[in-house]
């Protein structure tokens, strides 16, 4: 196909919009003159005003009449938000193990721009001083930690948890937390204590593919709400569901949902959790990026709100700290016996000494100043991207805004397919995630999720300009 190497009004394009990212153009500064561009870029007059009309096409800039192109004001959120999902009449068996398995390999294939990956970048997450809190408990206490622990982890660790949790307005006591290898063996042992084999799981839709792919593993069945990309899932989908059908459970991100980066308001999340008691479905609830916002306040997750007595909180530091420590936690209320069962069957205990090390660092206070950080870092990172894809992809692309985390949800328009592109963007080192694998039913063939998990740089920033001129190329077929 073609994949033309980009035309000289392209590349003046992206330039302005390079400078509007790094501050050098600033919202409402007026541009140099199209005759002055040109005698600067040594290019025609023609060339330069098609520039800056792509540019207003794409609202980046306005043309005000007989006074010259200025930087738009109001720039972020100009591309439309993704449609809601649609409902769906049953639940589908799962079948995604495939799917997922390739797209990790590549999503960890680091010759690749790290587009397609829903974990921050080493760099990003400056683990040093954990690392060193780690070095210090093996050099100290080698032998004292080489040991098992109780199956629900290291009791200090559970107690800075515990405190934590008092930050979002939830009180834990130590003994209600459990720790786990990861958000995943959280989810696993909430899933096991609550279904078995055959049961039908409400999700949202699209959802997270490893939630998936435990799912298929399972034997469980993935029942798909539809949900809009701001305000999360359709809970008058969820009581019409309940209403006729058996439902063991309901998986549902606590906030900033991955892929579309949507958190429920809070009074649909006190509705949400009256409904589900009315019928006695336990919530299983991720909590995986509720750390990562960008507003002032973390939204509550849904434990927080209710008695708690129905709901089982996973999270991890997989997407805040340190995803290679493998460190999650689990409070499953009224299932914490059955989960702490299989939590000793399927593993006996979390390994010591990452627990320990976290436990330190925790209590150092280093976490928050950390928080800080990486919410700064991606709130921009979302921001830049959000303007490159402004830039690059078909003007009717439709993008998501979310208010934490740091992953992007792109819809393009139906006949679009995801898949033709990923592969056109393998074969040019360029990894994303394609829009089927977040749905059982393999929707969202036209959507993608690109994640911004690493340091701002051009070497991303080509990747998405890429991507978008090959969605271009591929929609013009
Ligand atoms: C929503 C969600 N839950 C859980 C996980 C997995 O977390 P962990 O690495 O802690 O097992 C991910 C990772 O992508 C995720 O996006």
């Amino acid at each position: 196909m073609d994949t033309h190497t980009p035309y000289r009004y392209e590349q003046l394009a992206d330039l302005i919009v390079g400078m509007i990212d790094n501050g050098a153009l600033a919202p409402g500064m007026r541009l140099p003159s199209v005759r002055a561009v040109s005698e600067q870029h040594r290019i025609s007059i023609s060339t330069a005003l098609q520039a800056y009309r792509l540019l207003e096409d794409r609202g980046i800039l306005v043309a005000r009449p007989q006074s010259g192109f200025y930087v738009a004001v109001a720039r972020r959120g100009m591309l439309a938000l993704p449609s809601t999902s649609r409902a769906r009449a049953r639940a589908s068996t799962v079948s995604i193990s495939g799917a997922v398995a390739t797209l990790l390999e590549h999503a960890s294939n680091s010759a690749l721009v790290p587009l397609g990956c829903a974990v921050p970048d080493g760099g990003v997450l400056q683990s040093k001083r954990l690392d060193l809190a780690l070095a210090r408990a093996a050099r100290q206490h080698g032998a004292r930690y080489n040991v098992y622990c109780p199956p629900h982890g290291e009791p200090r660790l559970r107690q800075e948890i515990a405190r934590r949790a008092m930050r979002f307005g939830h009180a834990l006591s130590p003994d209600d937390v459990l720790i786990t290898n990861g958000c995943t063996e959280a989810l696993t042992l909430a899933l096991t204590a609550v279904a078995s084999r055959g049961d039908t799981i409400a999700v949202e839709s699209p959802t997270y593919f490893g939630l998936l792919h435990t799912l298929e593993m399972l034997g469980l069945k993935a029942f798909e709400l539809p949900t809009d990309p701001a305000r999360g899932i359709d809970i008058g989908a969820l009581a019409r569901l309940l209403a006729t059908e058996t439902v063991a459970a309901c998986v549902l991100s606590s906030n900033f949902s991955n892929p579309l980066g949507s958190t429920m308001a809070e009074a649909d999340k006190r509705a949400l959790l009256a409904l589900l008691a009315r019928h006695a479905v336990p919530l299983i609830e991720d909590d995986v990026y509720g750390d990562i916002h960008f507003g002032r306040e973390r939204p509550k997750p849904f434990i927080a709100l209710g008695d708690g007595a129905n709901t089982i909180y996973c999270s991890s530091f997989s997407k805040s700290l340190a995803p290679g420590y493998r460190i999650g936690w689990i409070a499953a209320g009224a299932y914490t016996q059955q989960v702490m069962e299989r939590k000793l069957a399927f593993s006996l205990c979390s390994p010591v000494l990452p627990q320990v090390a976290l436990a330190d660092f925790l209590a150092s206070g280093a976490y928050d100043a950390h928080l800080r950080r990486i919410r700064h870092l991606f709130e921009e990172n979302l921001a830049r991207m959000t303007r490159a894809i402004e830039a690059s992809f078909p003007a009717d692309t439709k993008v998501s805004r979310p208010a934490g985390g740091f992953m992007l949800w792109l819809e393009l328009p139906r006949r679009f397919d995801s898949r033709a592109l990923f592969d056109e963007a393998l074969e040019q080192g360029i990894c994303f995630a394609p829009g089927d694998v977040f749905s059982a039913s393999r929707r969202f063939r036209n959507c993608l999720r690109l994640s911004a998990g690493y340091e701002w740089n051009d070497r991303i920033k080509n990747g998405i300009q890429r991507l978008g001129q090959l969605a271009r190329a591929l929609l013009s077929h």
